[in-house]
């Protein structure tokens, strides 16, 4: 049967990187896959055409979609707008909206780039690690937020929050990831200050319970962050909620060598899926044929195996990129010493020429 994909290539370098992954797929669909494209707006560009960041078009198209691939939303123009017309909201509404709780990070170290992290090669030689984070809930989504005047003063507050079911799915998706891998679940918290993270631990142990296959660990998340840059290939499965697995997965992205090498899935109870890259829209480099279009590849990728069912192509694109990578070819960000420097558009090439 035919699957229906949405497309949501936002803003800033966005609309470049979801070119070269369109081109994968159009080549892919050449050789039998079954799907069906539509493009929607979200984010920045959604603003400026609809004032929202989120229309309720884009949204009904996701909803019906059977999985969601998305670029990256944001830049300094619209830094000024008010809150509920951030770029940044029509993320987190989508994701919330699609009830995409389980966002996997996975942070492989390809051979060709050990030279490219700025640790030492052989601290990230080989390493596949897998950062599981809670998607939908967290400060990112509690209540009550906001900033008002209190004793004269301006407050500006959060809600950190998670509730034990919320907790349970999660660690479910994290024990259940390790078995297919190798046996280890670290659960990062904050457990030592932060209550909501204190209910955090006591689930996941709870739910280890039913795992005794799998190897559970606990971790301070400033200790995690530390350790991740002494002896990252002492983690198998990390797993996290939202705050702090956007912050993990950002410093975890450089022992692979570049933000620009990481996809990403978010899941929902059902396999349906959104799909983009963990970095931004890189407003620094936007427009200019700069932006590494692998990790946007990548996130095709793992769209393939976990939504679409094509477990075959989803291998097929990752040896490309394995093979572009092997052949030299380099983005700015990547880029070592001997190396073929290339643009986005002569990387999206290279893969195609791989495929
Ligand atoms: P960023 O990830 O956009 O960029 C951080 C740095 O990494 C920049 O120097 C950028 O040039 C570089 N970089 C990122 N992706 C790259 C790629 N594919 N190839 C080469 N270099 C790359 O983070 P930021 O600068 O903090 O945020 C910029 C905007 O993006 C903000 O508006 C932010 O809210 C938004 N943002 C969106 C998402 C998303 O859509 N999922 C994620 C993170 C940030
Ligand atoms: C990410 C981004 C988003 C997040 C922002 C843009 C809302 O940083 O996907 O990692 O914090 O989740
Ligand atoms: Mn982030």
């Amino acid at each position: 049967m035919t699957k229906k994909v949405l497309l949501l290539p936002g803003d800033g370098i966005g609309p470049e990187i979801m070119a070269q992954a369109v081109r994968v797929l159009d080549l892919l669909k050449k050789d039998g896959l079954k799907i069906e494209t539509e493009s929607a707006l979200i984010g920045g560009c959604a603003v400026d055409a609809t004032g929202k960041p989120l229309p309720e078009e884009t949204l009904k198209l996701a909803l019906t979609a059977d999985a969601v691939l998305l670029a990256s939303v944001g830049g300094p123009k619209y830094d000024t707008l008010p809150r509920e017309q951030r770029p940044e909201r029509g993320l987190l509404a989508i994701r919330k909206a699609m009830n995409v709780f389980a966002n996997l990070r996975p942070a492989i170290v390809y051979e060709e780039l050990s030279g490219a992290s700025t640790l030492k090669p052989d601290v990230v030689a080989n390493l596949d690690i897998l950062i599981i984070r809670e998607l939908v809930g967290d400060i990112y989504f509690g209540e009550p937020r906001g900033i008002e005047v209190r004793n004269g003063e301006r407050v500006g507050f959060n809600t950190m929050i998670y509730s034990e079911s919320e907790i349970r799915r999660i660690a479910h998706v994290a024990f259940q990831s390790a078995r297919k891998r190798n046996k280890k679940v670290c659960s990062v918290d904050k457990m030592n200050v932060l209550e909501s993270t204190q209910l955090w631990r006591d689930v996941v142990t709870e739910v280890g319970k039913e795992y005794p296959d799998v190897e559970l660990s606990h971790m301070l998340v400033d200790n995690a962050a530390m350790q991740l840059i002494r002896n990252p290939k002492q983690f198998d499965v990390m797993v996290t909620g939202n705050i702090f697995g956007d912050i993990l997965s950002d410093a975890a992205s450089m022992l692979t060598g570049s933000i620009g090498m990481l996809p990403s899935a978010s899941l929902d109870e059902n396999g349906k899926g959104l799909y983009e890259p963990i970095h931004g829209s890189a407003p620094d480099i936007a427009g200019k044929n700069l932006a590494n279009p692998l990790a946007q590849i990548l996130s095709v990728a793992m769209m393939l195996r976990f939504s679409l069912g094509e477990e075959a192509m989803a291998d097929r694109v990752e040896a490309a990129v394995k093979k572009v990578l092997a052949q030299g070819y380099r983005t700015g960000d990547i880029f070592t010493e001997g190396g073929k420097r290339v643009g986005t558009v002569e990387m999206g090439d290279a893969v195609i020429a791989a495929l």
